[in-house]
């Protein structure tokens, strides 16, 4: 599809003496040789040489391209920078597929924006304003992406009309920090306004970053295959991912853990205990024993385990993989280190260290995690237990999504019956949820909302302190007070000592449209669009659905029947006893 040539550009110094030039081509020999016989050759670094002659280089590929494609880029680039640049001290070379450079200098870890090109797509669009927000959004987004993958590389879709979409690539050196990498793609995108504006595609290639943006699908994209045998194979950010790269041996998980040992548990739940460990190359891990109980086979465990190690954004704790042992069943997490949502929020010290900045990041972090969730992955997975002790926070206080999709994963399909059960976690459930096990993208948007209160007042939605003439549940406050224009009553009061209150008024009041009747709640989509300021006036808010109450305890099981697809119309209602609306 892409039939383009190649992209070659070379930056030359030539100031050259012979061994430098001996010195570089032993250089490109061992890049070549790394990429044509090693296993794991997307990208690779050397040093050679002895000061004042040492010369450095290395070679990426873009994260999407198989190991032959490398291949064959990376020995073009060594043949054309010999060739382009005969006695440069410095070089660079663009492909589509890699970048190959070398300098006098050491480059690895260092951005740099010396030299760039850019390539434009001649087609026009027809609407460039509206169009440039959803380029400017989408390709901040997959910048964020990119920066947070160990590979540096993200590659993000966005639908332009019904038949349109825009399809939006980052990559950077793997050799660059977090940040290193953000600021890198920023720079490349920052060019994008003036080389493209008004294009239907554009690329700027910068020594240390690439980023590239087409109304076609230049990438590439693997199908996934039916979830029918083990050998099932699906697409996760356009590499691969199978059932048998996931499986870690019993052996290394009790050996990052020392066997499990009580000393290094740091959690437990119905669903099992979480250990926290690390591999032998030194990552940390969060390391879920589920409790035996689960009725899963084997197979369908698998296939699980593989559609949700696909599901890869940022704002989400990331599967690394599984393991299974006898009667087993283990799950394996990148570990996150500052704990959860709630141990902050909730507590009389500790939720000072939460300031409105902080706060305002964690919020819409979620919301981006869950627009992926919804709309954005190629699976619709709805949530279903969202709180805040699900929320976890990185070591720079970045939210963290977990247990999304795993409760198909815990065991909760009868699968003879097609009998569900539903769990979910009291006050942050929808009514329509909690009264008929009735769930759509929306159910998630409600307790998004009641999440949002929390955040904001620093209080935990309680449902126990209803009475039957006052629900004091925190959105019915929240509906109250803003009635009575008193919402900053509401607030938190660590965070009036330094936020901006319309900011906080605006979460709020898009909190409270959001525990509307699930018609008049806005989307996941709506919902990070006006976290970001767009429509600026929002709609008045109507009074909230009511809340349920229940005397058997925070967490409570509601028996039913689900379809396996989410979208509402395929969800049937179901009868349950005991638990009456207000
Ligand atoms: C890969 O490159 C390194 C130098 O960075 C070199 O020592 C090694 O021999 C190369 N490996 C292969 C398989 O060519
Ligand atoms: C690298 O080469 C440039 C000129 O091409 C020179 O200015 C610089 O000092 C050299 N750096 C080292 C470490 O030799
Ligand atoms: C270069 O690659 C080696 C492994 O081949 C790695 O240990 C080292 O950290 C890399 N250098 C940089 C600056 O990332
Ligand atoms: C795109 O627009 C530019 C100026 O607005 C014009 O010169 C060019 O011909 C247009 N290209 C196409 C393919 O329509
Ligand atoms: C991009 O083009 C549009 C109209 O074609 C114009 O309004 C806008 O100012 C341009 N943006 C930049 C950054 O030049
Ligand atoms: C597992 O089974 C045990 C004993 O049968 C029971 O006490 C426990 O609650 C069960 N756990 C789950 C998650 O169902
Ligand atoms: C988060 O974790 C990092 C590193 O583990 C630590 O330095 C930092 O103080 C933590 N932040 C808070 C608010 O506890
Ligand atoms: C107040 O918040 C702003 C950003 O929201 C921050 O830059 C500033 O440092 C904060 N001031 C204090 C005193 O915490």
């Amino acid at each position: 599809m892409d039939e383009e040539k190649p992209t070659i550009f070379v930056r030359t110094n030539t100031a050259s003496r012979p061994t430098v030039m001996v010195v570089l081509n032993i250089l490109l020999s061992f890049l070549s040789s790394n990429a044509t016989s090693t296993s794991n050759n997307a990208y690779h670094n050397a040093t050679v040489g002895q000061s004042p002659n040492t010369v450095y280089g290395l070679y990426y590929c873009r994260g999407d391209v198989a190991r032959d494609v490398c291949r064959d880029c990376v020995n073009s680039a060594v043949n054309d920078i010999v060739k382009s640049c005969p006695n440069g001290e410095v070089g660079v070379i663009w492909y589509d597929e890699c970048t190959l450079r070398y300098s006098n200098e050491s480059i690895f870890s260092i951005v740099s924006d010396s030299s760039a090109l850019i390539m434009l797509n001649p087609n026009n669009i027809s609407d460039p304003t509206r169009f440039n927000q959803l380029l400017d959004n989408t390709m901040n987004e997959v910048a964020t992406e990119a920066a947070s993958y160990s590979d540096r590389f993200a590659t993000q879709e966005a639908i332009v009309t019904e038949f349109q979409n825009l399809y939006c690539l980052a990559q950077c050196s793997p050799y660059l920090s977090r940040n290193g990498c953000y600021r890198c793609l920023l720079g490349a995108i920052g060019n994008l306004p003036i080389c493209c504006n008004g294009s239907q595609g554009g690329r700027v290639f910068s020594p240390s970053c690439v980023v590239r943006f087409e109304m076609y699908l230049f990438h590439r994209v693997t199908t996934s295959v039916p979830a029918t045998s083990s050998t099932l194979l699906v697409s996760g950010r356009n590499t691969i991912i199978s059932a048998e790269s996931l499986q870690f041996d019993f052996s290394v998980v009790l050996e990052a853990t020392y066997n499990l040992a009580d000393v290094n548990k740091i959690g437990e739940g119905g669903f099992g205990s979480v250990y926290k460990g690390m591999l032998p190359n030194g990552q940390e891990i969060a390391v879920k024993r589920l409790s035996r109980n689960s009725s899963q086979g084997v197979e369908e465990f698998k296939n699980e385990v593989v559609l949700v190690a696909k599901l890869q954004h940022c704002n989400f704790v990331r599967l690394l993989g599984f393991c299974l042992e006898g009667e087993e069943k283990i799950l394996i997490y990148e570990f996150v280190s500052n704990k959860s949502l709630d141990y902050f929020l909730f507590d009389d010290e500790k939720h000072v260290q939460l300031d409105w900045q902080r706060r305002y990041k964690i919020i819409q972090g979620i919301a981006r995690g869950f627009l992926y969730l919804h709309e954005d992955s190629c699976l619709r997975i709805i949530h279903r237990d969202l709180k805040a002790s699900n929320i976890l926070l990185d070591e720079e206080m970045n939210p963290k999504i977990s247990d999304f999709g795993i409760a198909r994963i815990f065991g909760m399909d009868q699968t003879q019956e097609k009998t569900n059960r539903i769990v979910g976690t009291y006050g942050y459930m929808s009514r329509e949820y909690a009264l008929h096990g009735f769930f759509s993208v929306k159910s998630d948007v409600f307790s998004f909302s009641v999440l949002i209160l929390e955040i904001v007042s620093g209080k935990k939605n309680s449902i126990f302190h209803q009475t039957d003439s006052v629900d004091l549940g925190l959105k019915s406050n929240a509906w109250r007070h803003w009635n009575a224009g008193t919402t900053l009553e509401l607030i938190d009061p660590i965070l009036l000592e330094n936020c901006s209150i319309s900011a906080v008024m605006r979460c709020i009041h898009i909190g409270l449209l959001c525990v509307q009747k699930v018609d008049e709640r806005p989307t996941m989509a709506n919902m990070v669009l006006m976290l970001n300021g767009y429509p600026a006036t929002l709609p008045l808010p109507t009074q909230p659905a009511s809340f349920v109450r229940s005397s058997t305890g925070s967490r409570m099981l509601l028996e039913g029947k689900v379809s396996q697809e989410t979208g509402s119309s395929q969800c049937k209602s179901m009868s349950i006893t005991e638990v009456q609306p207000r």
